[in-house]
């Protein structure tokens, strides 16, 4: 199995990080600040090279791009940190969805914000921070190429997204990553998306693969989950981001975790194989 991935133009590791629960911790509060950085520098250390993070990754403490900021600047060459703008609050803290007016803002708070001249890829997120089936996207995704041809974003991707908009946007400009909610028991619908960006040479970035929704799901007792497990000596969680690799050499793990010991068992995960007989048992509980 391929561990790399071309991410336009750049190599990364298939298995990345995601920087969500930084800011906000698994049980809705704020993530002790020494562990979010030493989790953000044993990530890199790891062989993490591609991180994904959002200004809007916020809470009243702590802020997502802060933390990967105050880690890991200067960055080492080779990694690739993928934001996203769509979302945002306003300043009484209400969700709002930003048009095309308002993302050169946002782009430029990440830029700001992760003390960078530009950003490696953007992702457009539909939908105000929480559903999509938005219409077009094609006036914002619009506004971010522009952004581009400036200079402020070398690549694009889009978040929150049904295959009409896939195709939306690669007839306004390149598109190198399609993010969304996705694993072995949530949005299983997405299955023809992976190949659908396969086909187009995009990589599919799953949100929430471990932890099924936004917040942690019930534990797992599934009993083909638990025994593939077994059988790899690896827990359910490593088997849950091992089956997201399988499904397509184009799909990059993004798993969030301010777990030290999560985060080890997590890249660990990258290099399970699972056997055809194992995929056919856990394809059974989608
Ligand atoms: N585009 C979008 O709309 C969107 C939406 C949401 C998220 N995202 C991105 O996707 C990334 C991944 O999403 P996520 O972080 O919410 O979900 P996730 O990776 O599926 O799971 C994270 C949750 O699972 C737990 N966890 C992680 N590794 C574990 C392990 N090995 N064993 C047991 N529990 C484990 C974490 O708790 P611990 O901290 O205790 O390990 C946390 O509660 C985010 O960080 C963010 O960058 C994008």
């Amino acid at each position: 199995m391929n561990t790399t991935w071309e991410l336009g133009d750049r190599t990364v590791n298939r298995l990345g990080y995601g920087t969500m629960r930084l800011a906000v911790g698994a049980a809705g509060g704020d993530i002790d600040r020494d562990t979010a950085i030493t989790v953000l520098r044993r990530a890199v250390e790891l062989g993490v090279n591609h991180i994904d993070t959002a200004a809007f990754y916020f809470s009243p403490r702590r802020s997502a791009n802060e933390l990967l900021n105050t880690a890991l600047a200067p960055y080492p060459d080779d990694l690739v940190i993928t934001t996203k703008v769509g979302p945002g609050r306003d300043p009484s803290g209400d969700w709002v969805s930003a048009g095309p007016e308002q993302l050169r803002g946002q782009v430029e708070e990440n830029i700001r914000q992760l003390g960078l001249d530009h950003l490696d890829v953007v992702n457009l997120r539909i939908g105000a921070g929480l559903e999509r089936g938005e219409g077009s996207l094609a006036e914002r995704f619009g506004a971010l190429a522009d952004l581009r041809r400036e200079g402020l974003i070398r690549h694009l991707g889009i978040s929150n997204v049904g295959p009409e908009h896939l195709t939306e946007a690669l007839a306004i400009a390149p598109v190198v990553c399609v993010q969304n909610q996705y694993g072995l028991t949530t949005r299983r619908e997405d299955d023809a998306l992976i190949d659908l960006c396969a086909e187009h040479g995009v990589a599919f970035v799953p949100f929430f693969a471990v932890a099924g929704g936004p917040t942690p799901g019930p534990a797992d007792t599934d009993t083909a989950l638990d025994q593939v497990a077994k059988e790899l000596d690896a827990t359910p969680a490593q088997v849950r981001l091992a089956w997201t690799l399988h499904k397509g050499r184009n799909v990059l793990a993004i798993p969030g975790t301010g777990n030290p010991a999560h985060l080890e068992e997590n890249v660990a995960a990258g290099a399970l194989r699972l056997t055809d007989d194992q995929l056919a048992r856990l394809d059974t509980i989608g």
